[in-house]
């Protein structure tokens, strides 16, 4: 029987998300220790093209169902590949927490499509999968920036700026991010309409916000690039001060970045659209565990350990 399957991981934002949807500089980098996987099966003749997600009790025909993103994105990679549908089962898995902030919509989609192009027996270059997810990202998020897709179609770090094509860049050392979940589901379209609503109110001062976390964005780069991972904390911090300002934050993530400094993290900020979803916390080696320990006193409903090379 023929098959097919590929992986996508998550991501994680590490500086100038909202910022970047106003087209100022972020960076973002996968997240390898969580995925969504999708396997295609070829099935009996006449069966049409069947989506089998059953962790999100999501079943559906792409032929009766043509305007659901999953139905989207295999149509999109159908015509890419000029083919009519086959007749095969698409089962998708993920292991990435939904509406936290790492990416697990861009992720699934990434692995439909990967998976259904080398099914069709043409397998996509980074960008072209990248750009057929970003057309899948607007119907979840309205106006994505675009970075959910592309640091989880190239898997690698990037920095990102809207509209340009993606840098990717390599830490000089690995670094130690320790991913603490709120447990408050956090749609990320609402923060990004909410954002754009105070932007319309006061557009002065949101992009004096959006210029100064660009400006984070740029100089952490350097920092990673260089090592220097205390001044990268110190960037974060500053990082979330700019997101609170943007009413993008919540008691929740407050109280477990509060929680990560106290325990001796180097900085720590919400990560993604905010409101609710994950914080990181950058920490050295030795802290890890008891850094762990402090998010989940505060209240985090999983914590996890990630490190970034
Ligand atoms: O919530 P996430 O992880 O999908 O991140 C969204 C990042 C934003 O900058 C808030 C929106 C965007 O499209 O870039």
């Amino acid at each position: 029987m023929k098959t097919a399957t590929a992986t996508a991981p998550g991501k994680i934002i590490l500086f100038g998300e909202h910022a970047v949807v106003y087209g100022r500089p972020a960076l973002a980098v996968p997240l390898h220790d969580v995925c969504a996987k999708a396997t295609v099966s070829e099935k009996m003749p006449g069966s049409g093209l069947i989506i089998d997600a059953p962790d999100i009790g999501v079943r559906l025909s792409a032929e009766t169902a043509p305007t659901h993103p999953l139905a989207v994105t295999a149509r999109l990679v159908l015509e890419h590949n000029s083919c009519q549908p086959p007749d095969a089962l698409i089962r998708i898995e993920s292991t990435i927490p939904i509406a936290a902030g790492l990416g697990s919509g861009a992720a699934v989609t990434a692995a439909v499509a990967g998976a259904l192009s080398k099914y069709l027996g043409n397998a996509l270059d980074s960008a072209t999968l990248s750009d057929i997810v970003f057309e899948v990202e607007k119907l979840h998020h309205g106006t994505p920036s675009g970075i959910d897709n592309t640091v989880i179609c190239f898997a690698r770090p990037v920095y990102f700026v809207k509209s340009m094509p993606p840098e990717t860049f390599k830490a000089a050392m690995p670094f130690h991010l320790i991913v603490g979940d709120t447990g408050v589901a956090s749609p990320t379209k609402l923060a990004v309409a909410s954002v754009r609503e105070g932007w319309e109110r006061d557009r002065l001062t949101y992009e004096r916000l959006f210029s100064a976390i660009g400006e984070i964005a740029a100089s952490a780069r350097q920092a990673i690039t260089s090592g220097d991972i205390d001044r990268l904390g110190e960037m974060m911090t500053a990082n979330q001060a700019l997101l609170r300002q943007l009413d993008v934050s919540s008691p929740e993530l407050e109280r477990l970045i509060e929680a990560a400094r106290t325990a001796g993290a180097v900085g720590a900020k919400l990560s993604g659209g905010g409101r609710g979803g994950n914080m990181i916390a950058l920490v050295h080696h030795e802290d890890t565990d008891h850094v762990e320990t402090a998010l989940k006193q505060a209240g985090a409903v999983r914590v996890f350990h990630s490190t970034i090379q």
